[in-house]
């Protein structure tokens, strides 16, 4: 599925559909997780689980998804951060299609911060970890360290959104971006599905 088949169209299919459906229900399942923690304690482990499986679909997708769902671009995405975000404190989003570089590092924090929390809380009902100390330690931290992220996430998402004119959150469910959008270019005349975006 390609990213940029037709060039003259205002909008460019960025996010294929598998990718929507496993971000909104890793969305829902970690929203229900926490908000049935302590209360509710079976439907707060099923959601655990869907996290944690989704994660898992979300990496094997990497693999096979179409252009903007492969993990293989977070190599070239991640040593970016940080000049990504100094540019974009002068206004610059570049143009990167799918994820910018500090969408990467969400990325990467979020799904591994999915897994220790999931995984963490798995072991506490275990036999073998039960009552271990460090064990429920690194579940309550985790699962904090998801929800603050979570908050980062969403921030930058509507920062990003507001510096671009677009709205980001309805691309994630329609899948189309906009061609053009303004903070688009870093130096005229790149390409704007170039990953370094520079
Ligand atoms: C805890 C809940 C959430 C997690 C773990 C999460 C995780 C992610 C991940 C991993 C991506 C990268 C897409 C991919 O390649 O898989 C992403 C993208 C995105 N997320 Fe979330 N997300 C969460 C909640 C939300 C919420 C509530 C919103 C709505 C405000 C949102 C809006 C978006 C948007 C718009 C993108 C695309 C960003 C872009 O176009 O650069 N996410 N999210
Ligand atoms: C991403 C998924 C998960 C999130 C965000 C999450 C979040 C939380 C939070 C916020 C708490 C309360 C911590 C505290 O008050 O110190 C908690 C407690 C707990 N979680 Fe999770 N959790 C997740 C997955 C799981 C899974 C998969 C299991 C087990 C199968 C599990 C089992 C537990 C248990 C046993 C407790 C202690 C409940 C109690 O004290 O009554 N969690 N979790």
């Amino acid at each position: 599925m390609s990213t940029e088949d037709d060039h003259s169209a205002p909008h460019i299919y960025v996010w294929d559909l598998p990718l929507r459906i496993m971000h909104w229900s890793l969305a829902a399942s970690i929203v229900v997780a926490w908000l049935s923690a302590v209360v509710l304690d079976s439907l707060h482990r099923q959601a655990g689980y869907i996290a944690i499986a989704l994660v898992a679909l979300r990496i094997v997708w990497g693999f096979v998804g179409s252009d903007s769902s492969r993990l293989s671009r977070l190599k070239f995405l991640l040593p970016n951060a940080i000049r990504f975000l100094c540019r974009l404190m002068r206004g610059r989003t570049g143009g990167y299609v799918g994820l910018n570089p500090a969408g990467a590092v969400m990325l990467v924090a979020s799904l591994s911060l999915t897994l220790i929390s999931g995984i963490s809380g798995w072991m506490q009902v275990t036999v073998r970890f039960f009552g271990v100390a460090w064990v429920q330690v690194l579940h309550t931290w985790s699962s904090y360290a998801l929800l603050v992220l979570a908050g980062v996430h969403i921030l930058g998402v509507v920062v990003v959104s507001v510096m671009q004119r677009q709205n980001l959150v309805v691309a994630m469910f329609t899948g189309k971006k906009r061609r053009k959008f303004p903070g688009r270019a870093y130096r005229p005349g790149k390409a704007p599905h170039s990953p370094k975006g520079a």
